[in-house]
């Protein structure tokens, strides 16, 4: 038994690895076991290499379980930044209404006012040209001398350009204003009866003032029918791209800015593409825009998350497509949404 207790020995110091442990042990058999206790070693030898690979196992396993532990965190943490970004985003939704709402209110009485101002002015005008058609030729003089110290004369053609200019000013805020509250109208997350162009138009206003000066915007508007999608969603989507766009182009140095939108239909699917003339993607890095925190912006800039967002109310909430080409000089991201959402 001597020779069994010095083989035991020897196996518990072998190597690791199940298969070097196999031709291990069938050496130490074949130098120490005299045949009396050969089936015993075999048994012993056979014992200790399932043991060896048992451990084998139990060291991959816990690779595993360390990988999925830190996959999961990462998947835990991508979904919770994506519900901050949509948690600011319907805040920031709800606080641009708010002000909206706030400013509609005075926007109309001064507007009111001012109109009511204007044709009071013609009459006072109306009133005093009455009164010097009135007057005799002495008392003419006398106006025309007034009239010629108190600049009269100009301050009527101004006052004409200042109406005109002003109710376009009013014009102007009450616009961004409806834009604002069309924009950012809280729905809940409702699909409803809507119109494409019409969430295009409210969101390229929203835009309009970041992309001056950079690039302009051309709406190649098709004829596209009323129907049923998510029109706070599909802003987002459209504000994100817009943005990406201006901000694509702002990073070049030369060039005319150009941004297109188009809608159209096309077998059964509304389809909107938004082309701009910036600097393009690389290949390497088009297959990775719609991931999650995928951004070649700085710190601070971008957080990589708006085309993850868009893809996902495209492609899931919406059950369209997404898609984006893209070469030096020129991007296309295009979506698009089914017509009947079907049962
Ligand atoms: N029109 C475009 N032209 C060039 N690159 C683009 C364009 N649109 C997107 N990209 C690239 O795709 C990346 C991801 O875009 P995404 O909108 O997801 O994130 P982001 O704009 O960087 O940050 P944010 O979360 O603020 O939107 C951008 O950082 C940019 O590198
Ligand atoms: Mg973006």
């Amino acid at each position: 038994m001597s020779d069994m207790a010095q083989f035991i020995g020897m196996l518990e110091s072998g190597p690791e690895s199940s298969d070097d442990f196999q031709s291990y042990a069938q050496s130490l058999i074949n130098q120490h076991i005299s045949p009396e206790n050969m089936r015993a070693a075999q048994s012993v030898a056979t014992a200790y290499t399932e043991l060896r690979r048992g451990r084998q196992s139990i060291v991959i396993l816990e690779e595993l379980l360390r990988d999925a532990e830190s996959r999961s965190c990462e998947n835990v943490y991508a979904a919770r930044s994506v519900m901050i970004r949509q948690e600011k985003l319907a805040a920031l939704g709800q606080l641009a209404s708010g002000i909206a709402h706030e400013l509609n209110n005075p926007i109309g009485f001064v507007a009111g006012n001012f109109e009511a101002l204007r044709t009071y002015n013609i009459s006072v005008w109306n009133y005093l040209e009455a009164i010097e058609n009135a007057a005799d030729e002495k008392m003419k003089q006398a106006i025309a001398a007034l009239k010629s110290k108190y600049k009269i004369n100009y301050i009527m053609d101004d006052t004409k350009d200042i109406f005109v200019e002003s109710s376009e000013g009013f014009k102007r805020v009450t616009d961004i204003v409806n834009n604002l509250l069309a924009f950012a109208r809280v729905d809940g997350g409702n699909f409803k009866l809507s119109d494409l162009n019409a969430s295009v138009q409210t969101t390229v206003a929203i835009v309009s003032s970041q992309a001056k000066f950079v690039a302009a915007i051309e709406l190649d508007f098709g004829d596209v029918p009323d129907f049923e999608f998510n029109p706070g969603e599909i802003n987002q989507v459209l504000l994100n791209l817009l943005l990406n766009a201006v901000q694509a182009i702002k990073g070049q140095k030369s060039g005319e800015g150009l941004i297109t939108v188009k809608t159209f239909t096309e077998d059964d699917m509304a389809v909107c593409s938004v082309t701009d003339n910036g600097p393009g993607i690389t290949p390497e890095h088009v297959q990775r825009v719609f991931d999650p925190f995928f951004t070649t912006k700085p710190v601070g800039e971008g957080t990589g998350l708006g085309l993850n967002i868009s893809y996902d109310v495209i492609v899931h909430r919406h059950r369209g497509f997404f898609d984006v080409e893209s070469e030096p000089g020129r991007t296309v991201f295009t979506f698009r949404l089914p017509l009947s959402r079907g049962v």
